[in-house]
């Protein structure tokens, strides 16, 4: 994927995003990290249609999503929002199930090659046993997992992942970052918002930093993010030490006297 220039903005408010560029390494993991309220979401929705650019294209395979099919695009690129709403008592199954519509025809019942992705997919985040638990009845974690689920099973090249790890503790997070990962080592071209930077570090091969709309830096993890990097765009004071060649951030203390 690549995004030239784009420039997004809600209504007649000032621009969210604006000129930024950027080319989606090809079957890698690419990380975006940024403050609240930096334009991360904003620059998902953009990437996948839900909001227009004012200026700017974004481009699948050289192609401008804009100008592709619904149904084209939703075979090149699953997308899983912020914080989705489960429908109410609809199974594991039924909700990876709704990933297989960009292949299906109206009202067409399940293929079996519809039946073997949702099945791969249900395995690959390890839910297989609870496939016909309602979903509003399993922990966040396990839910989180079935969304993910849902767009691993629509066998899409690109994925856009819009915090698919928040409010999980830490073990279920690094569940969900290891099947993210996975879907890139497999060939799938994988973007991810990731509010954890040390999490987003471990995991990515690209991290892109998003400060004020704009990229503030993007490259390999270990040279993007730096104490000056963390105490520019984030206003923060930290410790980044290195481990396994990836860096972990640690902020400093502050005590009230
Ligand atoms: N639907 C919307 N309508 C108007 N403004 C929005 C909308 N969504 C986000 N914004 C604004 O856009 C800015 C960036 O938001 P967002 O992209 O959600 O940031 P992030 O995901 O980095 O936290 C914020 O100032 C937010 O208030
Ligand atoms: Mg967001």
């Amino acid at each position: 994927m690549h995004v030239e220039n784009l420039t997004l903005a809600y209504g007649a408010d000032a621009p969210v995003v604006s000129g930024l560029t950027l080319e989606v390494p090809a079957g890698q993991l690419t990380a975006v990290v940024g403050p609240n309220g930096s334009g991360k979401s904003t620059l998902l929705r953009g990437m996948s249609r839900l909001v227009t650019p004012q200026s700017g294209q974004v481009l699948l395979d050289g192609k401008d999503i804009h100008k592709l099919p619904a149904r084209e695009l939703a075979r090149q690129l699953g997308v899983l929002p912020q914080g989705p709403v489960t429908p109410e008592g609809i199974t594991a199954a039924e909700l990876v199930s709704r990933g297989r519509h960009p292949h299906r025809g109206l009202f067409a019942r399940l293929t079996a090659e519809d039946d073997a992705a949702i099945s791969e997919a249900l395995a690959a985040v390890e839910l297989t046993e609870l496939r016909e638990r309602p979903v509003d009845q399993l922990s966040g974690g396990q839910r989180q997992r079935v969304w993910i689920a849902m767009v691993l099973a629509q066998g899409t090249p690109h994925l856009l992942l819009d915090e698919p790890t928040t409010y999980l503790d830490l073990a279920h997070a690094v569940d969900v970052m290891n099947v993210v990962h996975a879907a890139a080592v497999s060939g799938r071209t994988v973007v991810a918002v990731l509010h954890d930077l040390t999490l987003a570090a471990q995991y990515a091969d690209h991290l892109v930093v998003m400060g004020d709309g704009q990229i503030a830096a993007e490259g390999r993890p270990v040279d993007v993010l730096t104490e000056e990097l963390l105490d520019e765009v984030f206003g923060l004071r930290a410790t980044v030490v290195e481990v396994g060649g990836a860096p972990v951030v640690v902020p400093e203390r502050r005590l009230a006297v």
